[in-house]
């Protein structure tokens, strides 16, 4: 009989629930978004995060375990994102996967939320071979990994202030478009001129896989300071083009390199940002003069969500790990550079 883990993710502004098969099989998969409560504060307020947490995570799991048509009993394990994230909201997942598991007598799995994204892609792609170097872009992270196997990856440099989320949703607000502001700019970025208004390429060393994103985003702002004209929509789109290429640039140029680096045939691009249409076709046509294969999960999988959550738990309990109950939950990433 298949085993089946009820993963919960809480970590930032999403409540999600899904249950996942030891096939990889996504039964259902549940996201409640909040950005409808942060967007009037231009950003995630974290004590509201996580009141709306603890009023949706029950309705939201139930409606996981009803959408793929089980019964509580049908439930052999639970687990729930660990850490990164903001502690409050954090706790609210946890604590609720704990509750689950101890009424159940099941077991229970803290998972590390940036190994969820590195391995969401091989849900939508399962038949992606290792290794392959990922980009992993969201908003509260960016780093490239050179992933070797399902517990073997090393991170190959990260950003060294804002994560590359973090500048859209600053550069969108600077616009006057609101939270969160990567796919409004992304959008917008379709319809105006890249090379009209450029913005310097912040590479650092073009040989290492650091990144830096805080001096893009004080020229964005500084452009726009100076030019009355920066809110008109032609101009907004055109800021939106420069801006959108040039960081790009850099994610596409770094992510290719370090698989060359790694003598790696393969790249996949994972977070939030990974539903950026820019980016996936400047990596489609990088990648194609390379022979470097290109993998990207389904959209449902770019944002945060509780299939990768459940996925790695699966992997986890397969090799024998699981989560006392009195564990705590973190606020800043582990997985240190190599
Ligand atoms: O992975 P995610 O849902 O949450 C975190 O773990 O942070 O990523 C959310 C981030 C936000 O900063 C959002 O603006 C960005 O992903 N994002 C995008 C796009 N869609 C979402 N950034 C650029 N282009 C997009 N199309
Ligand atoms: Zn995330």
């Amino acid at each position: 009989m298949a085993m089946i883990i009820l993963g919960i993710e809480s970590s930032c502004d999403e409540t999600a629930a899904a249950l996942v098969d030891d096939t990889g099989r996504v039964l259902s998969s549940v996201v409640a978004s909040q950005v409808d409560v942060h967007h009037a504060f231009g950003g995630v307020v974290p004590e509201l995060a996580s009141r709306k947490h603890i009023e949706a995570i029950a309705a939201i799991v139930q409606q996981a375990i009803s959408e793929a048509g089980l019964e509580l009993t049908q439930i052999n394990a639970v687990a729930a994102t660990q850490g990164p994230g903001l502690v409050g909201a954090l706790l609210v997942g946890f604590s609720f996967a704990k509750a689950f598991a101890f009424a159940r007598g099941i077991p229970f799995l803290g998972v590390d939320h940036l190994e969820g994204h590195l391995y969401s892609v091989l849900l939508s792609h399962p038949t992606l071979q290792f290794p392959y170097a990922a980009l992993l872009a969201s908003g509260g992270h960016t780093g490239i990994y050179f992933v070797e196997d399902l517990d073997r990856y090393r991170l190959l440099g990260q950003t060294r202030d804002d994560a590359v989320g973090e500048a859209y949703d600053k550069v969108a607000k600077m616009m006057g478009l609101g939270y969160p502001g990567g796919a409004v700019i992304d959008r917008l970025a379709c319809l105006g001129d890249p090379e009209k208004i450029t913005f310097k390429r912040p590479f650092l060393d073009k040989s290492r896989f650091d990144f830096s994103f805080s001096g893009i985003k004080t020229a964005v702002s500084r452009y726009i300071q100076s030019h009355p004209n920066s809110a008109d929509d032609s101009v907004q789109a055109d800021i939106a083009a420069g801006f959108q290429a040039a960081v790009i640039d850099v994610l596409a140029y770094k992510l290719i390199h370090a698989a060359e680096a790694n003598e790696c045939t393969r790249v996949a691009v994972v977070g939030g940002v990974a539903a950026n249409q820019g980016l996936r076709n400047k990596l489609e046509a990088d990648c194609r003069e390379k022979s470097i294969a290109v993998t990207i999960p389904d959209l449902s999988l770019c944002g945060d969500n509780a299939a990768m959550v459940a996925a790695v738990a699966h992997h986890q309990y397969r090799t024998g790990k699981t989560t006392h109950l009195d564990a705590d939950v973190y606020s800043r990433h582990r997985i240190m550079v190599s």
